[in-house]
């Protein structure tokens, strides 16, 4: 069996003169959590729409669980699930009126289906809600409906496109562990699309960095963070609840120190090379008698990686393009043809 759920080849996708995807090659492992990070208009949304056999390639190829995205696009479509940046839910339909509705698109049988949406309601704490309008809830409530009704066929491979887009911190946390615990109970395939680093960080086991349409990067979250530390320096913020000048003159003439910088009465923010630096700072404080509360890494986010290898700031992004509307089928709601 092809350990990987999906491979491209040189996939490419042109508007016109605009290149919206360069010549990606990519390897998908199963079972794993890979994250395309870029800026807007980097080109994400369009891979996963090539992905999903929503538009088609103008150049170049990929397979989908051993499928071509083209000629076999049928079957592509059989294992796969995609939450798009856009909703498509009914607002005056109630939560399982809607899931009803796309699971009936998929023809999965009633018993099978009313199964399914009650098991989904309840893994995301919605079931108390089952018999309400959408037009009522929240935009994070929203999204936690959009979710699992991409989970009502089952996929093997789930495409989430900027999923916690616009929501409020706590949907986004719960939308976040509902996305870990998917992947490690079921063992699906996710490719996830952010802008935003922590999420990357948090959630993926590989990203990769796209850029104006190519991947510039391409590695686990620690080593991408990893190629920007750049030598051997350790960064800490140590808390000395009984901090005194004379503690930070010593930190900064550590022999090995590179920048000591205070923040506030008890925090120092440290900078030091060598093997040895993590304990030479903590040594310098205590023989001083300095009480230590909390000392913490500051790696280096995936924002720097971003900065180091494009020479740009990647801004977070600001508009909400998050939104439900009543009636028409969108792109995004196009149904598998199969039976289960
Ligand atoms: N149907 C289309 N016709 C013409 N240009 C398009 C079309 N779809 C996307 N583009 C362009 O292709 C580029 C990549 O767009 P895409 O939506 O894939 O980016 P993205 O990384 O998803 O961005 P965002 O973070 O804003 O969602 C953009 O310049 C966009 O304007
Ligand atoms: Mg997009």
């Amino acid at each position: 069996m092809d350990e990987n759920a999906i491979v491209t080849k040189d996939l490419t996708k042109r508007f016109k003169d605009l290149v919206a995807v360069d010549h990606v090659n990519i390897n998908v492992k199963k079972g794993e959590i890979f994250g395309l990070l870029g800026p807007n208009g980097a080109g994400k949304t369009t891979m996963i729409r090539m992905l999903c056999t929503l538009t088609y390639p103008t150049e170049g190829t990929a397979t989908v669980g051993g499928y071509d995205i083209v000629k076999e696009d049928g079957k592509v479509r059989e294992l796969i699930g995609l939450v798009s940046e856009k909703m498509i839910m009914y607002d005056r339909l109630t939560a399982y009126e809607n899931l009803k509705l796309f699971g009936k698109l998929y023809n999965i049988p009633k018993a099978t289906l009313d199964e399914r949406i009650n098991h989904l309601l309840k893994l995301v704490h919605m079931e108390k809600w089952t018999k309400s309008q959408i037009g009522t809830f929240s935009t994070g409530m929203k999204q936690r409906i959009n979710v699992i009704r991409a989970l009502l066929n089952v996929p093997e491979i789930l495409y989430l496109d900027e999923p916690t887009l616009g929501l409020d911190p706590q949907s986004t946390s719960e939308i976040r562990e509902f996305i870990k615990k998917l992947n490690e109970e079921n063992d699906t395939t996710i490719i996830l699309t952010t802008h935003q680093m922590l999420e990357a960080d948090m959630l993926c086991d590989r990203v990769g960095i796209i850029d104006k349409g190519k991947i510039v990067a391409l590695d686990t979250p620690a080593n991408l963070k990893r190629m920007v530390a750049g030598g051997n320096v350790t960064s800490v913020d140590v808390n000395v609840t009984n901090l005194t000048p004379e503690m930070t003159a010593a930190l900064k003439d550590m022999r090995n120190s590179i920048s000591v910088v205070q923040e506030g009465e008890s925090h120092l923010l440290i900078r030091a090379s060598g093997d040895d630096a993590f304990d030479d700072i903590v040594d310098t404080i205590r023989q001083r008698n300095g009480k230590i509360a909390s000392i913490k890494s500051l790696e280096p986010s995936l924002e720097d990686v971003f900065l180091h290898i494009t020479g740009k700031e990647m801004r977070a992004e600001v508009t909400k393009k998050v939104k439900t509307y009543d009636g028409g089928h969108g792109p995004g709601s196009r149904p598998a043809r199969r039976g289960r």
